[in-house]
């Protein structure tokens, strides 16, 4: 970069080589070139719309930009670390273009409200493109569940056999995390949507801009209400990485279960080949490389809300260089997390099979019904905690004789209580204890159908 190109004439030398390429954010904020330039349209419209510059400047300037826009969508458009950022890279191309009117574009304005609405315009988009997939994902869930409202599947608390389930129930609480996020994000969109532009580099400008004018061309919902507010304000982002944060941890918990599942100590699924790897070494394997991938990047997206949460500690008012540090996590994030949701709704429609006789095996061979037959006794008069203490003793004799409840006899169950009769058999039957569970938003049958219907509706006439 040389000092006509970019600074004023204050300065004398041009930047050591090595400071330069330390100070350019050109090799990553190109990303933005689209909302660049769709910021810098907006802005000349607004200029010639106010008299700052006359109609056929304005005209001008915006023709000027078109082209930038062409040649970059062609490949054409290739600025160099000399150019520092992509304010400076588009201006400058514009000034080649258009010559010297190519200068008036900056009237009125800074980098830094500038660099502010580029990064909302862009994190809108973003934000749209991730819900969509969180609906993409979820319709994966659905169809899944759907099929599997009368599979059991046992399941855990501590990891530990606790009761069994529908595996549609098991499915569709992820439904419900993705359905949090779609609408978290729906909200943070309502705070990345306000218009900076305007506020200049931290004080307002000395022209009659009009505000307003830029953000409605803009779509933006709002603008600004401080200037020193709105060229410093990270919170947006910070915001977006909490929700993104938030998606990774339900994926990785999804990525876990999925990794368990097809582990050859629980055989809940099989990974279709589509969507596994195999073993350099180790011919028999098939490893779970999708959801572990899943799994391991969530730390990146962690790390980038910590990062950003730093980066924004203790900043003065206003604009400061660190904000630059915002981006290449903002844009790591925003890859990752579409890029996982995309992998694991691939994963779920096309990846995995069910394992429904293992699964139907599996939720008869433990004492997950154990609760089923205190459930059974209170309900015929024995308060709970006797009843539960009833079967405490019953578990650990059978535990002791080698036994499981089904494998009692009758004889057996009246010994314990008199309460019991030949219906216990079916009562402790895993698709009854399943069944059983009726109450709203639980296990059963009944429930886990209204829960589809529900989950239908909600995904219905949303964008
Ligand atoms: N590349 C800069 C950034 O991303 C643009 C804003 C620069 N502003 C300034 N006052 N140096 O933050």
């Amino acid at each position: 970069m040389t000092k006509e190109q970019t600074w004023s004439q204050r300065f004398e030398s041009a930047l050591h080589p090595a400071i330069a390429r330390f100070n350019a954010s050109i090799n990553f904020d190109i990303e933005l070139i689209e909302y660049d330039l769709t910021g810098s349209w907006a802005h000349a419209k607004m200029l010639a719309h106010t008299g700052i510059i006359s109609p056929e400047e304005g005209e001008q300037l915006i023709a000027g930009l078109e082209q930038i826009r062409q040649e970059y969508r062609q490949g054409k458009f290739h600025p160099g670390i000399d150019a520092e950022d992509v304010h400076f890279a588009v201006e400058r191309r514009l000034t080649e273009i258009v010559g010297d009117v190519g200068k008036k574009l900056h009237t009125a304005r800074s980098r830094n409200d500038q660099v502010g609405t580029d990064t909302r315009l862009y994190l809108r988009d973003q934000i749209a493109q991730i819900r969509h997939k969180l609906r993409e994902f979820q319709t994966a869930l659905i169809d899944i569940a759907e099929q599997h409202v009368e599979t059991l599947i046992p399941g855990y608390t501590h990891l530990q056999r606790a009761q069994p389930l529908s595996l549609a129930h098991h499915l569709l609480a992820y439904f419900q995390m993705a359905q949090r996020d779609w609408e978290r994000l729906q909200d943070v969109s309502r705070r990345v949507n306000i218009s900076p532009l305007g506020c200049g580099a931290l004080a307002g400008t000395t022209f009659p801009i009009d505000r307003h004018y830029t953000a409605e061309l803009l779509k933006f919902d709002n603008i600004y209400a401080n200037s020193l507010d709105g060229v410093s304000d990270r919170d947006f982002a910070i915001e977006f990485l909490c929700a993104a944060s938030l998606i990774m941890v339900h994926l990785s918990r999804l990525a876990e279960e999925v990794i368990l599942w097809s582990s050859e100590e629980f055989r809940f699924v099989t990974l279709k080949d589509s969507c596994a790897t195999g073993s350099s070494i180790m011919p028999q394997k098939k490893n779970p490389d999708v959801p572990e991938l899943v799994r391991g990047k969530t730390g990146r997206v962690f790390g980038h809300l910590q990062a950003l949460l730093v980066i924004m500690k203790g900043l003065p008012l206003a604009y400061n260089k660190d904000l630059q540090e915002d981006k290449e996590g903002l844009f790591d994030s925003v890859n990752t997390v579409i890029a996982c949701l995309e992998a694991m709704t691939i994963l779920l429609t096309e990846g995995l099979e069910f394992r429904t006789q293992r699964l139907a095996t599996a939720v008869t061979e433990d004492f997950s019904n154990a609760t089923d037959v205190a459930d059974y006794l209170a309900s015929r008069g024995v308060p709970f905690r006797e009843a539960y203490n009833i079967v405490g003793k019953v578990v650990k004799t059978s535990i002791a004789t080698g036994k499981l409840l089904k494998d009692l006899t009758l004889e057996e169950w009246q010994q314990q209580h008199p309460a019991f009769a030949a219906d216990i058999y079916e009562a402790i039957s895993p698709r009854q204890v399943v069944a059983a569970r009726n109450s709203y938003g639980g296990t059963g049958f009944t429930q886990v159908y209204q829960a589809l219907l529900a989950a239908h509706k909600l995904l219905e006439g949303t964008d």
